[in-house]
């Protein structure tokens, strides 16, 4: 293993998040604006050749975990074939996916023969008419079914993001909490963050603090799990629950000190922090005729490059950086 993913601070990067499109099915408040994004011209975003190319790169560098994003991934045409491909890499542990479960039930059982092994997916509200508020589209009952086709099809857990947002959803944490009752699933929690154009306010942040506290008042038997360094939620069991709860906590106690994670966005950027604004293009040196050696060396400069933390809710909230819809998380 080479130390082109080690950074400045001595922290490895195991774990890359391949953002496959910048197209979504949904138009969540949080993650867009309503008049949409600019999309990046579909020649000029990654084909599954590249993203093969530099995924097997990463992998033989000491990644060992990839999680497809978007946009929304399974919305992509060739989206078996790129799971099948990536499975295949040598060293790969986990290929996980991020999704809005909007159109997953259908196309769950192919991608887990290709290799899909860990799913989590979007879900804010377990109200319709809210669903339909946040997301600007129809499909709550839908998200619904492919979750519990995921737990059908044996994802154990399948992970259910839940962001959190003052007077939309901070009423339904523990009807939230309640789904990991029969079922292997984690609920997740998650702090509300600020991304261009997504109208961030700190008076809809609901705190990990805040919402521990709505959670440990209704469930006595809650019992913090002992994390990995590298894990970007707080784990907890519940008494008699099958499924796990959990909390992100990206603004009020953030976890980057342990972070092992790296970005590939659909334009072939590689972005070392979710919310550093200092981006590398990959695609143009692949296209340009690049070897194997000249990408590492761009790689292991941009991750050397990258800071020790996010600069604090209030700076991320002021600096330019891209909307969530390029990023996927
Ligand atoms: P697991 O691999 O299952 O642990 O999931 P994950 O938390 O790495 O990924 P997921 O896509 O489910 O993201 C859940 C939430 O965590 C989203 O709001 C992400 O934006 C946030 N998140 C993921 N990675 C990072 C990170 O490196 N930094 C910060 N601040 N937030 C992150
Ligand atoms: N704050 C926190 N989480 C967010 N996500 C999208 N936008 C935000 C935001 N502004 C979540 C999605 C998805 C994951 C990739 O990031 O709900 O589960
Ligand atoms: Fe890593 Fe940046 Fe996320 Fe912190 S904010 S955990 S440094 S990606």
């Amino acid at each position: 293993i080479s130390n082109m993913l080690v950074d400045s601070f001595g922290r490895l990067h195991t774990y890359l998040r391949i953002s496959l499109t910048e197209r979504c099915n949904l138009r969540c408040q949080y993650c867009m604006p309503a008049e949409g994004v600019e999309l990046t011209p579909t020649p000029m975003v990654m084909s599954q050749n590249e993203i093969v190319r530099l995924a097997s790169l990463f992998v033989h560098s000491g990644v060992n975990k990839i999680r497809l994003t978007g946009g929304e991934p399974s919305i992509r045409k060739d989206i078996e074939e790129i799971c099948s491909q990536l499975s295949n890499l040598k060293g790969l542990k986990t290929l996980a996916m991020t999704t809005n479960g909007l159109t997953l039930a259908r196309k769950l059982p192919k991608l887990k023969e290709s290799g899909l092994n860990l799913l989590n997916i979007s879900l804010d509200t377990l109200v319709p008419a809210k669903f339909e508020f946040m997301t600007r589209r129809k499909g709550h009952e839908r998200v619904m079914e492919s979750i519990y086709t995921a737990v059908d099809l044996g994802y154990n857990p399948v992970k259910v993001n839940c962001v959190v947002m003052r007077g939309f959803n901070d009423d339904e944490i523990c009807d939230f909490v309640e789904l990991t009752k029969e079922k292997p699933i984690n609920v997740r929690f998650i702090e509300f963050m600020p991304f261009d154009g997504n109208v961030w306010n700190v008076k809809k942040l609901v705190s990990y603090a805040e919402m521990l506290d709505i959670v440990g008042k209704r469930y006595t038997g809650l019992k913090r799990i002992q994390d990995h360094p590298t894990e970007t939620a707080k784990n907890f069991t519940v008494d008699g629950h099958q499924g796990t709860v959990s909390f992100i906590t990206s603004m009020t106690d953030h976890f980057c000190a342990g972070c092992n994670r790296l970005r590939l966005l659909a334009d072939g950027n590689l972005k070392v922090c979710l919310f550093g604004p200092s981006e590398v293009s990959l695609r143009d040196p692949i296209r340009n005729g690049a070897d194997d050696n000249e990408l590492r060396q761009i790689i292991g400069a941009a991750v050397k490059r990258k800071k020790a933390s996010h600069a604090g809710m209030f700076d991320i909230a002021k600096t330019p950086n891209r909307p969530m819809i390029h990023i996927g998380g």
